[in-house]
């Protein structure tokens, strides 16, 4: 038996849904732990870009069991958009489960959402604004509305209007919005219900029923660590806790189920947002990145920021999920560009150095970077398919790395193609390379 718990180690956005995808494929279940419609997935397959933002990435293997844990935030408008899609392309669904538990994001979470940035000016956090933070702000304040809500009427209505009565004032402004109308939002909602029903189950009770029989689990995490709202860079995080842990309280499985800890992390940094990034680019070389990679968000098309590869924060990463494994992804990317700095301290104002991720805000907004450089290479590396195959000096960066974190490298992607990766010997030594060699 293996749960093998995947999570971003940045900021979000390293690739994860890539990895997922991978290992999926011999995997018995695919369970999403938290966040909601504010994470994209892009997954190539055969020259095809998929989007997900709600749907587990197992999803595109035909029955696969991919379930959306209690953890999660649903928008239901997103969740039967994609289902909707996904169907017209043919996509066997029978695999998938809702948690009944799940929280809803209603209208006015949107609406809040917005308004709260919109309020903060300067100060704004550069949320997605889909909701997510009132939405777990209402799970905790105990007046969310939950998926198994859609089920009943009464209920349904009930609960809105308990959620809404003490936001009247913030609401005020959209008192005349039609998307705020009790009447017609419990229809919808309801609607919503019935198209769901079908999915809607006790998630928890599946990925036991997994675990016990000797499968194996991927928990599928979404955003990163960094955005972590109890160990991120608060306030400019998201609402949930990306980290490892949370694959547990967001899906019912137990602290001890949770065997392989994958961290992904694409080999430099980007962030979405505001909020401090030491190692933040912003020059011609963040904007050369920049269009290499791609850096421009799945979900709102924002470009991303863009810095070296931060190895503090990456220490800090890997020590708050016990990471087990890295994946390292758009290794590519990096092709090209010269020597390659990598930050392995850094520096306050007065000149002060540290090795660690400080606790205090203040602290990390006016830290710098302190560099190690290593020797960049000019080869295209987007065929490799082993270690040996890659220039040495790539394959010197990837080990400074790994020797840094102290966590070996799995697997390293060298493209978004879903054949452009390489397993390492620890790669090939995990429980997703074994079950696939006996598959
Ligand atoms: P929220 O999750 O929409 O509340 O946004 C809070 C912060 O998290 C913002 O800085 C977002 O840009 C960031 N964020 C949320 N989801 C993602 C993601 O999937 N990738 C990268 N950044 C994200």
């Amino acid at each position: 038996m293996a749960g093998i718990v995947i999570i971003g180690a940045q900021w979000g956005d390293e690739g994860k849904g890539k990895i997922t995808d991978l290992l999926a494929e011999n995997a018995d279940l695919v369970i999403r732990f938290q966040g909601g419609n504010n994470a994209g997935h892009t997954i190539v397959r055969d020259g095809v870009k998929w989007k997900f933002h709600l749907i587990p990435s197992g999803i595109l293997y035909p029955g696969k069991p991919c379930a959306i844990g209690n953890g999660v935030v649903i928008d239901p408008k997103v969740l039967t958009d994609e289902l909707d899609e996904l169907r017209a392309k043919g996509i066997d669904l029978s695999g998938l489960k809702v948690s009944a538990n799940a929280h809803l994001i209603m209208p006015y979470h949107m609406l809040l959402d917005h308004a709260g940035e919109t309020k903060l000016g300067k100060l704004q956090i550069g949320t997605t604004r889909r909701g997510i933070g009132p939405a777990y702000a209402d799970k905790a304040a105990r007046l969310g509305i939950r998926v198994q809500d859609l089920l009943d009427e009464k209920i349904l209505k009930k609960k809105i209007m308990a959620a809404m009565e003490p936001k009247r004032l913030s609401l005020r402004p959209y008192a005349k919005s039609p998307e705020l109308d009790l009447q017609s939002m419990t229809e919808d909602y309801l609607t919503y219900g019935h198209r769901i029903e079908q999915y809607i189950a006790d998630t928890a009770r599946l990925t036991w029923k997994y675990l016990d029989a000797g499968g194996d689990v991927i928990f599928e995490g979404a955003q990163g660590t960094l955005l972590d709202i109890d160990h991120g860079t608060y306030p400019f995080v998201t609402s949930s806790n990306p980290v490892a842990a949370s694959a547990a309280t967001g899906t019912g499985a137990g602290p001890k189920d949770l065997d392989e800890i994958w961290g992904v992390t694409k080999a430099y940094a980007t962030r979405v947002g505001s909020g401090p990034f030491p190692t933040e680019l912003d020059d011609d070389l963040g904007a050369a990145m920049r269009e290499a990679g791609g850096e421009y968000g799945t979900t709102t098309g924002r470009a991303r920021r863009v810095g070296w590869m931060d190895l503090v924060a990456l220490r800090y990463a890997a020590r708050l999920n016990t990471l087990t494994h890295l994946a390292v992804t758009k290794l590519d990317v990096l092709s090209g560009l010269g020597p390659l700095r990598l930050c392995t301290r850094y520096q306050s104002p007065n000149e002060a150095s540290f090795d660690h991720f400080p606790y205090h805000q203040s602290v990390l907004h006016r830290a710098g970077g302190e560099y190690e450089e290593l020797p960049g290479w000019d080869e295209d590396i987007t065929d490799c398919r082993s270690e040996e195959e890659l220039p040495q000096s790539a394959r010197d960066y990837l080990a400074y790395l790994s020797d840094f974190i102290g966590v070996p490298i799995a697997l390293i992607s060298v493209g978004p193609g879903r054949e452009q990766v390489i397993w390492t010997d620890a790669g090939r030594r995990t429980a997703p390379f074994q079950r696939a060699a006996i598959a």
